[in-house]
């Protein structure tokens, strides 16, 4: 048995979703800790992709448990779209497999039209969110007037007035702050009941429901959103989400003991992407960089939008294995790199004339930052078949070996391909 979490140590979509399919078959839960359906988590199993936003990734594994946990902000439109969705593609039922937490908060109707109307006055300087509302929701639940999923369950009387409170408050913001039309708040209450007779036999008091896994001895596997690089306090700020991305709330966002865990996996893609506004230092706007984005399909899971590409940042991992306190890596797409002459890495920052391996926290000094590269031979191979490890093309294995030496830990698998079946799993943390 081990507890294990994953978080992307990029800007997101690093490939968490096919990875967390992968290793649920050795878990007996999975929780997804924060973020809401700003993550697009692709599944590719025997051909067939699934997209999830909300629902946790361990979901196409039948029997196993999916949970969402206090610190994710829950738009049960979404999630009702979702669980319909996957009744169509698998033919499966999947509300039975699903625990909700009564402290998760939710996303109204209002906050996504706040979102909405934000990124349009900040204009030229926005920052590119998802636009599901992500933002206002956690300004809802620090400023003390969110609405929870447990609310569902509290007497009409008292759903109501907190809706109210809320929705008031929105309505004077949407109305005289961005000149723009109020939410009714009768359609918002309808919607959230109708919602509720579905969803509430799922929601749980999360905690306990933990404690009773690991009283069984049941593997918990923890499911990261968006990226290192994307976190509310350590990351490119202001060009973040709004939660914190970070291994360490992990426990917190779901009730777990940090003494419970045995092991942090990042999750590495072979180069870098970044989907939305702010700083990028090893960003290519050249024929490579279109190689990354034509081979790799780099195209957001979520809004469709092409993810900007660069080369491996070598600076930034370091701090997102000292900000995680990693424990191994999962290398994914690897097989993109194939066909590239030469494949550079970034080992440290020129900062005004200054060589720096820190990766710095004001966001004008990032964007002063160029790269120092260092140059890799490539490999001609097609490697995306490749099942075992020792097979791989030499170069390529350098290329492993480099960043395990530039990290000092080792890579526990390598992905070639979106299929569940492209993996070279070297070291399975739930297996010893
Ligand atoms: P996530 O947000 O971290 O779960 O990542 P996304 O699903 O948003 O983006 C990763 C994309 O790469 C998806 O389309 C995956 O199907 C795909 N993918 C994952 N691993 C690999 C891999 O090793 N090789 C290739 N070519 N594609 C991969
Ligand atoms: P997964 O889990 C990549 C980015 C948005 C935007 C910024 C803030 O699939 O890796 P938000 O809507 O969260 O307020 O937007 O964060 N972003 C992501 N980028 N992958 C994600 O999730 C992301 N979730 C948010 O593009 O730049
Ligand atoms: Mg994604």
């Amino acid at each position: 048995m081990a507890n294990v979490i994953l978080i992307g140590t990029q800007w997101g979509d690093e490939g968490k979703g096919k990875i967390v399919d992968l290793l649920t078959e050795w878990a007996g839960v999975v929780v997804r800790f924060q973020g809401g359906n700003n993550a697009g988590h692709t599944l590719v199993i025997e051909g067939q992709r699934y997209a999830l936003h909300l629902i946790p990734s361990g979901i196409m594994r039948p029997g196993k448990v999916c949970v969402i946990g206090s610190g994710v902000v829950v738009d049960l439109k979404i999630l009702l779209e979702e669980i319909e969705l996957l009744k169509t593609q698998s033919g499966r039922d999947i509300l039975p497999q699903l625990i909700l937490s009564d402290e998760a908060h939710l996303i109204l109707e209002s906050h996504r039209r706040l979102d909405q109307a934000r990124e349009q006055q900040r204009g030229m300087a926005k920052i590119g969110t998802t636009g599901r509302g992500i933002g206002p929701a956690y300004e809802s639940k620090m400023t003390r007037w969110g609405l929870r999923l447990g609310d569902l369950l509290a007497p009409d009387a008292v759903l109501e007035s907190r809706l109210r409170n809320l929705l008031d408050q929105h309505n004077r913001m949407l109305v005289n702050l961005y000149e723009t039309e109020p939410v009714s708040f009768t359609e918002v209450l309808a919607e959230l009941k109708a919602a509720a007779a579905i969803v509430r036999p799922a929601i749980r008091k999360v905690p306990y429901e933990m404690a009773a896994s690991l009283e069984k001895n049941e593997s918990i596997l923890f499911e990261g959103a968006q990226g290192t690089l994307l976190d509310i306090d350590h990351g490119t700020y202001p060009f973040v989400t709004s939660s914190s991305t970070l291994a360490a709330n992990a426990c917190a966002s779901s009730g777990v003991g940090v003494t419970d865990i045995d092991e942090v996996i990042g999750v590495i893609k072979a180069y870098t992407t970044r989907v939305g506004s702010g700083p990028f230092p090893v960003e290519l706007d050249d024929a490579i960089g279109e190689h990354l984005s034509v081979r790799g399909g780099e195209v957001g899971t979520t809004t469709g939008r092409p993810r900007r590409c660069g080369w491996l940042d070598l600076v930034a991992l370091r701090y997102a294995t000292l900000l995680n306190g990693l424990s191994s890596f999962a290398l994914t797409k690897l097989d993109v790199l194939s066909g590239l002459k030469s494949i550079k890495v970034c080992t440290a920052y020129r900062l005004h004339g200054e060589v720096i391996d820190y990766f710095p926290s004001s966001i004008e000094d990032l964007e002063a930052c160029e790269p120092v590269l260092t140059e890799f031979a490539g490999w001609d191979e097609d490697i995306s078949a490749i099942l075992d490890y020792g097979q791989l093309p030499e170069n390529a294995k350098k290329y492993v070996s480099y960043i395990e030496e530039k990290l000092g830990i080792k890579a526990m698998l390598v992905s070639v391909g979106p299929d569940r079946e492209q993996t070279m799993i070297r070291h399975n943390p739930f297996v010893g």
